[in-house]
């Protein structure tokens, strides 16, 4: 048979095959993919219904329904992907009843236990708008202009915390042999993409040599001439480098944890012993982190302290500041960060305090060749000197998110973001003294920013607890009682606040404390959502057996 014949045979057999098609499937499936006006009048029904669904949403104030989870979770059990396709309004109705129905009202004033809250107005026009452009960040053939406003925006940023000179960024901000900054999915792929530059950069070719990139981790340190490898930072460090010690081939043991102090700060001394005892027994420092903005508390490290102690090790100092980063916009709280600029390289959440939608976190360095160190091509695009942001990130291909930093950037601004902050913890601290001022509670730690942490004290405790004698065991019934009141708040769904656990620094106890922890982060929030929160679980409180 001839090519030509047998070419033609295909040929038929592909139409044969798509001719099986039902007509109606293929006229339902085209239809999902038209922009022709009968397809945009649906699209603005839908428009119409999913607008008044956000609508109602974002004006709740419950913060959940109190449906069970385990009612909820039957509802999704079907492991079958339907034949035919579905028409949208029954998937629309079901989405509406099963999903929107009972998600988390995240952006509800009362809703205070999370770092996650009320979105700018804004960035929903542009959420349609830039699914609808449907740009890939991985490389410019799938996002052009946009990858230029991604490193404007970086660039942006760079500058609020380094506030490098014009001439710095007027040669970095669009060179593509620079990177002022990556932008990625979170605060934990952020602070990953750094601990492994840092890794990356202290191991790397040299002599012959490949570097670690090439030869693993082991030839390198053997090269080298190291007996182990180690990243350095406080106990309230977040799991996230756990996950990056796992993948940078260390292991978590690795990963050393210092204690913090009762401001929940890293203990400046026993970090300078740490390195110390480290550089005695042969082992690299990838990386010393600092924390603006634990996770737990909201506590703020020793920045400038940390610094010198990198500096005089010749260590990679990093700067987890996913939640705290922002305070570089006010002028009144900057001086917590002081030290930031001295980093390496810093993570920044957008998701968090920049008030963007999820999806969005930041590593910035101050060395625009560092992250040169990751650096990947690959033969089909992500040529050498080209412009594609995949060559050092981690991720591949990713979304347009940088619209929404952007966007976030130019109409908040700084003022805006500084008021913002300042009001946050305006708020928190209102919080604080409602709580010292209340006998059901305790007040676990003075906030450092916009967390706060604190506890019930039953009444029966009350005395005791007022002239410091808790035994170990009264502090482990009052931890029952904190966790069935926490779980009850959470289930009725009025009102929010997460759960932690605190060592107790404060007594010295070996109990670890349960704690509440309240983020106040939401602009929407108001000093009487504060007292029904904590008036909420008075009431919750009273009808508790513990
Ligand atoms: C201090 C800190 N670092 C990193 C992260 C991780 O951020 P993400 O959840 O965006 O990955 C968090 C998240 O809460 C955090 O609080």
């Amino acid at each position: 048979m001839t090519s030509s014949k047998q070419e033609m045979l295909n040929k038929n057999s592909f139409f044969e095959s798509e001719q099986t098609f039902d007509n109606g499937i293929e006229e339902q499936v085209m239809q999902l993919f038209a922009s022709c006006n009968q397809a945009i009048s649906i699209e603005k029904q839908i428009d119409e219904i999913t607008d008044s669904w956000s609508q109602d949403f974002l004006n709740a104030i419950d913060s959940n329904t109190n449906i069970d989870l385990e009612l909820l979770l039957e509802k999704f059990t079907d492991s079958k992907i339907p034949v035919q396709p579905s028409n949208f309004e029954s998937y629309l109705k079901y989405i509406g009843n099963n999903v929107v129905a009972h998600s988390i009202h995240t952006s509800s004033p009362r809703f205070i236990g999370h770092m996650t809250s009320a979105l700018p107005s804004f960035v929903r026009p542009l959420a349609k708008l830039m699914t609808a452009m449907n740009q890939n960040a991985v490389k410019i053939e799938t996002a052009k202009a946009l990858s230029f406003c991604e490193r404007e925006a970086l660039a942006m940023l760079h500058r609020q915390i380094y506030n490098f000179s014009d001439n710095f960024y007027n040669q970095h901000i669009q060179n593509n042999l620079s990177t002022l900054g990556i932008l990625v999915s979170g605060g934990t792929v952020a602070n990953i993409t750094a601990v492994w530059c840092a890794r990356n950069a202290s191991l790397g070719p040299k002599d012959g040599f490949l570097g670690v990139e090439k030869e693993g981790l082991a030839a390198a340190l053997d090269f080298y001439g190291y007996k182990g490898a180690v990243i350095i930072g406080s106990d309230l460090m977040h799991f996230s480098f756990d996950k990056a010690a796992d993948l940078m081939g260390i292991g978590t043991n690795s990963l050393i944890r210092i204690p913090a102090d009762r401001n929940n700060r890293v203990d400046i001394q026993a970090l300078r012993q740490t390195v110390v005892n480290c550089q005695a027994k042969n082992l690299l420092i990838i990386a010393i982190v600092g924390v603006a903005g634990t996770t737990d508390s909201g506590g703020v490290d020793s920045l400038i302290d940390i610094a010198e102690i990198a500096h005089q090790a010749n260590a990679h100092f990093h700067v987890d500041a996913a939640w705290g980063g922002p305070l570089i916009f006010s002028e009144q709280y900057r001086y917590k960060l002081a030290g930031i600029e001295k980093a390496d390289s810093v993570t920044i959440d957008g998701h968090k305090q920049l008030y963007l939608p999820m999806g969005i976190g930041m590593v910035f360095f101050s060395d625009p060749h560092l992250a040169g160190a990751i650096e990947k091509q690959a033969s089909y695009t992500m040529r050498k000197g080209s412009f594609d942001l995949g060559k050092r990130a981690l991720e591949g291909s990713r979304p347009g998110m940088a619209l929404f930093l952007h966007a976030g950037l130019k109409l908040i601004g700084v003022k805006g973001y500084e008021f913002l902050i300042n009001e946050g913890i305006r708020k928190t601290q209102y919080m604080a003294a409602c709580i010292s001022a209340m006998p059901e509670f305790e007040l676990l730690a003075e906030p450092d920013t916009n967390l706060l942490t604190y506890r019930y004290i039953p009444k029966r405790f009350r005395r005791v607890h007022s002239i410091n004698q808790l035994t170990d065991i009264d502090n482990q019934i009052i931890n029952n009682f904190n966790e069935c009141l926490q779980k009850s708040q959470r289930q009725i769904g009025h009102t929010f606040i997460s759960r932690t656990t605190k060592k107790d620094i404060k007594f010295g106890s070996e109990t670890p404390i349960v704690a509440m922890r309240a983020v106040i982060a939401n602009p929407l929030t108001t000093e009487e959502d504060i007292r029904a929160v904590l008036n909420e679980q008075i009431e919750i409180a009273a009808k508790i057996q513990i």
